[in-house]
């Protein structure tokens, strides 16, 4: 599995308070099957600003420790974005996407989204790059009409869920907006989010109820197919699967169907 969305560098946001911590949660991590992760600390215009310097000395740091301790994980640089009116000056000047690709991890306000959060995105897109929107599932828009996820779809952003969203983590109205973005075929990656604040970490449990609930290659395509071609720089479908309201074929039918064309 590769996890895009971590705060597992050491002291530069509200995750990880120091490296020994890091590498704890990074062996949790190894040992549920992880094989990469993406570094992703906030970064925020008026808040936490790690600068890039300072990220690639602590993911080498990081990833040396890894070595040390006999973990093979690979580590890759990335950030969560705080998407706000200046964010594509600051996505160039900070490098702040995804190992080097044009992908960009992004959040906004959970509570309600800002009157430009469309805007900002267009932005994003019409200089390169491919926004990809942490926990959709978590924000109150969001909760209240999930179809709104489409809308994201059709203006080129992709969707990250947060596991934890799937077992509760976050309540149960994150947990339903959860359940019906993967249903409905609106999710891209599944991710953990770790903030290094709990042991239980939640992405091989998500994949397990995700094969339960719905099958078993919806887990590969969130968490090893789609990041791989994320880390690759290689386009990944928006719209994965047929919505069939109402035929014959049963979600599994119609996800390997469209697999296979
Ligand atoms: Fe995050």
């Amino acid at each position: 599995m590769i996890d895009i969305h971590t705060h597992i560098m050491p002291a530069v946001d509200d995750g990880s308070p120091a490296e020994d911590i890091s590498l704890k949660h990074l062996g949790i991590m190894a040992a549920a099957g992880v094989t990469d992760v993406v570094l992703t600390p906030h970064f925020i215009r008026a808040g936490y600003r790690p600068p890039h310097t300072d990220r690639l000395a602590k993911q080498a740091a990081l990833q040396k420790g890894c070595q040390a301790a006999g973990l093979s994980l690979t580590l890759h640089p990335g950030a969560e974005v705080y998407l706000d009116s200046k964010s594509l000056q600051e996505i160039n000047e900070h490098k702040l996407n995804i190992n080097q690709t044009s992908y960009v991890l992004v959040e906004t306000a959970m509570s309600t989204f800002p009157s430009d959060l469309y805007e900002i995105l267009y932005q994003l897109v019409k200089a390169g790059y491919r926004p990809i929107l942490a926990h959709p599932e978590r924000y109150q828009t969001v909760i209240s009409d999930p179809e709104l996820a489409r809308d994201f779809m059709h203006r080129n952003v992709y969707l990250q869920i947060n596991a934890g969203s799937l077992l509760g983590h976050y309540g149960k109205r994150s947990q339903q907006a959860a359940w019906y973005l993967l249903e409905h075929g609106y999710a891209h990656f599944l991710a953990s989010d770790n903030h290094c604040h709990r042991d239980d970490y939640p992405l091989a449990k998500g994949c397990e109820l995700i094969t339960r609930r719905i099958d078993d290659h919806l887990p590969r395509i969130l968490t090893e197919i789609n990041p791989r071609k994320m880390l690759n720089n290689e386009p990944i479908p928006y719209f994965y699967l047929e919505q069939t309201s109402g035929g014959s074929e049963n979600f599994f039918q119609r996800f390997f169907r469209r697999g296979k064309s």
